[in-house]
């Protein structure tokens, strides 16, 4: 029954890997309906793929589903631990739905291990340790660098020591706010060497921003650097800190260490601003301590790190992450959906701030012993070049990348992209979004030159890792589907009702069951947990996300049907900007939609309502968007503030962003009933003033 959606997979199978080119088809847009544009991986490519084809994916499915810790624990095998978890018939413990009584998810409990030890110690007694584990490419051409796996390690080591000698135990939060330097994901290794509980939050993140989350967790330490050059800009990391802990400290919690990497590209040590006894340099420090540090053997379910992420409020939410599965999940999404060889060179653009960065630069490539290139620069600078730049400097084989870079280098053209031979590529990836089908075929056609699958890989911070994405040897693609699920996960379609909706649909995606990599709760907050993700329909995991299925079980993913948004991949809760805009001394209301974006996907929306007498003017608007940036950060500035003398509200007050949102993408003759609204007229006001 499980295995209905898939099934019909097995009917395109006859075509897969036969075909002698991809080029089989004839991709252009508007030629056939692009359901039907079936992209197939070529022979080469499939014969020697990790799955081949469609036949073979099916069985490990099947597997997976009907015999789910047989699946899960036959991999966990090929990893360190310390203690093996208790063989039981069933190596997890599931509850999804509240009407059962509490969410509870658990996999490998009782087992003990530790995901530092399994990405470095484990890969270098396997002899490779001379291997590359990193190369790390500065924000200028000449920066560059290389760790191997044995010299990540020392310095892994050294940083734990460091971390224990201040006081950082087992359990402890450590918060990190720096940029793509090496020291990233050292930090990130650092802490889950020693049971500590990293909190990354990306470095574009306000003062404001950083406080809050600081005042959540309470950490132990923050570590971060001077400064970073990003483009042609420099941003004084540091000085944000700075501001985030007199911030925190107001709120009662006082952060003791500040432990900062001088990043001298950047920003000279002297021209830093200090305060004794709190701040220390790591180069001062960290080198001083030993390059062997025990490993601090942790219980499968304990926490490895919290990563906060929007939702449909104004506070961000700390998706709490634990060790056992979410290893096993990341590191084997990883190995199938980029079809991993060791001679693998891969290179993922996201920042470690993001799940993406946390899941695909981190812990699951160096879990498979990968050599992963970090890149600290802006993939646009100094000019559209920058990325096949780095991918024939480093033969990039495995590149993973957002849509709205792939849209961004489109719009720059073709010549950037060709001048540079790109030969070494053999696998393309997609995330945070969906990718529109011209897109995807310019990324299929022009970067890949026709000859490289592309992994479109759905999935969420939440999720952990991959959850509906292709595999690239086994089946024919189709451009923009993320196509099926990943082993072991039970995707569903429902209707409003919650009723699973079967064969061609669309609806609400959920899943069924739990996976090894599965979000365990909301730090601090179960009760958000389970009202968020699996009360909005009983029985499921609720995504958030649209979705539809096509005649041949394709999965389409139509973007997030709940308050928020998807900007250039990062994702924003319209009430955080909201509640930005609101905190303006001359804003009385705000409502945020999404609305279409040429490059970022979607671009921010916002109605503002002054407060009475207060006149429309451009100085107002910078000041608007500078409260913006200042309470959440740069890339969450509204990219169109739109003046609105009153908001279209049900006559209980709710406010009606179905209509605001065909305002802002004028779709006027879409407005539907607007009668059940307290002032009909002020959707005639709002129209007017939309070219203002
Ligand atoms: O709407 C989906 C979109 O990004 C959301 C998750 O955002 P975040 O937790 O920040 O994680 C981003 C990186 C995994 C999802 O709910 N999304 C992510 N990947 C895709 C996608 N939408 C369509 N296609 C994708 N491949």
């Amino acid at each position: 029954d499980h295995l209905r959606h898939v099934g019909s997979l097995s009917t395109l199978s006859s075509g897969a890997g036969k075909i002698p080119h991809l080029n089989a088809i004839v991709l252009g847009e508007g030629l056939a309906s692009e359901e039907n544009d079936l992209v197939f991986p070529s022979q080469e490519f499939s014969s020697q793929a990790l799955v081949s084809s469609p036949a073979q994916y099916l069985e490990m499915y099947r597997k997976s589903i009907l015999d789910p810790s047989g699946f899960w624990s036959e991999i966990a095998s090929q990893f360190y631990w310390e203690k093996k978890w208790p063989q039981q018939q069933q190596v997890y413990t599931e509850n999804l739905d509240v009407r059962n009584g509490d969410i509870k998810i658990e996999w490998f409990k009782g087992g003990m291990t530790n995901i530092c030890y399994n990405a470095l110690d484990r890969n270098i007694e396997a002899g490779n340790g001379d291997k590359i584990a990193m190369y790390w490419e500065g924000n200028e051409l000449n920066q560059d660098g290389s760790l191997t796996y044995t010299q990540l390690l020392h310095q892994v080591c050294q940083l734990a020591n460091y971390l224990k000698d201040i006081g950082v135990s087992k359990g402890d939060a450590v918060v990190i706010y720096l940029p793509m330097l090496m020291e990233l994901p050292i930090a990130m290794l650092a802490c889950a060497r020693i049971g500590a509980i990293h909190s990354v939050v990306f470095a574009g993140f306000s003062a404001d921003s950083l406080s809050q989350r600081i005042v959540d967790c309470k950490p132990k330490a923050v570590i971060t650097c001077n400064a970073v050059r990003r483009g042609s800009k420099v941003i004084h990391l540091k000085e944000i800190v700075d501001a985030a802990l007199v911030d925190s400290a107001k709120n009662g919690f006082s952060v003791g260490v500040v432990l900062n990497y001088a990043n001298e590209s950047a920003m000279k040590r002297e021209s830093t601003k200090w305060t004794d006894g709190r701040d220390i340099w790591w180069q001062d420090t960290v080198p001083k301590y030993p390059t062997t540090c025990a490993v601090e053997w942790v219980d499968a379910e304990d926490p490895l790190f919290l990563l906060y992420t929007s939702g449909s409020t104004g506070k961000p939410k700390g998706v709490l992450h634990t060790t056992g599965g979410y290893m096993i999940y990341t590191a084997t999404t990883f190995k199938y959906a980029f079809d991993y060889k060791s001679s693998d060179i891969y290179w993922c653009t996201a920042d470690c701030g993001w799940i993406t960065g946390h899941s695909y630069v981190t812990y699951g490539p160096l879990l498979n012993g990968a050599t992963v290139v970090v890149f600290e620069g802006a993939p646009n600078y100094p000019n559209a070049s920058r990325c096949w730049d780095i991918v024939d400097k480093y033969k990039v084989s495995l590149f993973y990348t957002a849509p709205t870079l792939v849209r961004s280098l489109m719009r720059d053209g073709d010549e950037f992209v060709t001048r540079y031979s790109r030969k070494s590529l053999r696998v393309l990836g997609s995330v945070g979004e969906p990718i529109n089908p011209s897109a995807w075929r310019w990324f299929f056609n022009v970067v890949g030159d026709s000859r490289c699958p592309i992994s479109d890989t759905w999935w969420q911070t939440e999720t952990g890792g991959f959850m509906i994405t292709p595999l690239p040897g086994a089946w024919p693609q189709k451009p923009g589907s993320a196509t099926f699920p990943f082993f072991g996960v039970l995707p569903v379609i429902v209707d409003e009702k919650g009723t699973e909706i079967d064969g061609e649909c669309s609806g609400y995606l959920c899943v069924k069951n739990s996976w090894p990599g599965a979000f365990r709760t909301l730090y601090g907050d179960h009760d958000r947990y389970e009202t968020t993700y699996f009360k909005p329909f009983p029985g499921y995991y609720f995504t958030g996300d649209g979705c539809r299925r096509d005649k041949d079980g394709y999965h389409w993913l139509t973007g997030r049907v709940d308050d928020v948004i998807n900007v250039s991949g990062h994702r924003i809760g319209t009430a955080e900007v909201e509640s930005a805009l609101v905190s303006h001394p001359q804003c009385a209301e705000a409502a945020v939609v999404g609305v279409e974006h040429e490059v970022k996907g979607q671009g921010i929306y916002a109605f503002v309502t002054l407060v009475d007498g207060v006149p429309y003017s451009e100085e107002l608007r910078k000041s608007l968007t500078l409260a913006v940036r200042k309470q959440i950060g740069a890339f969450a500035a509204p990219d169109k503030i739109h003046w609105a003398p009153g908001l279209p509200k049900t006559r209980s007050g709710k406010i009606m962003r179905r209509i605001l949102r065909k305002i802002a993408s004028r779709q006027l003759d879409e407005l539907g009933d607007t009668s059940t609204l307290a002032d009909p007229s002020v959707v005639d006001q709002l129209i007017a003033l939309s070219d203002q």
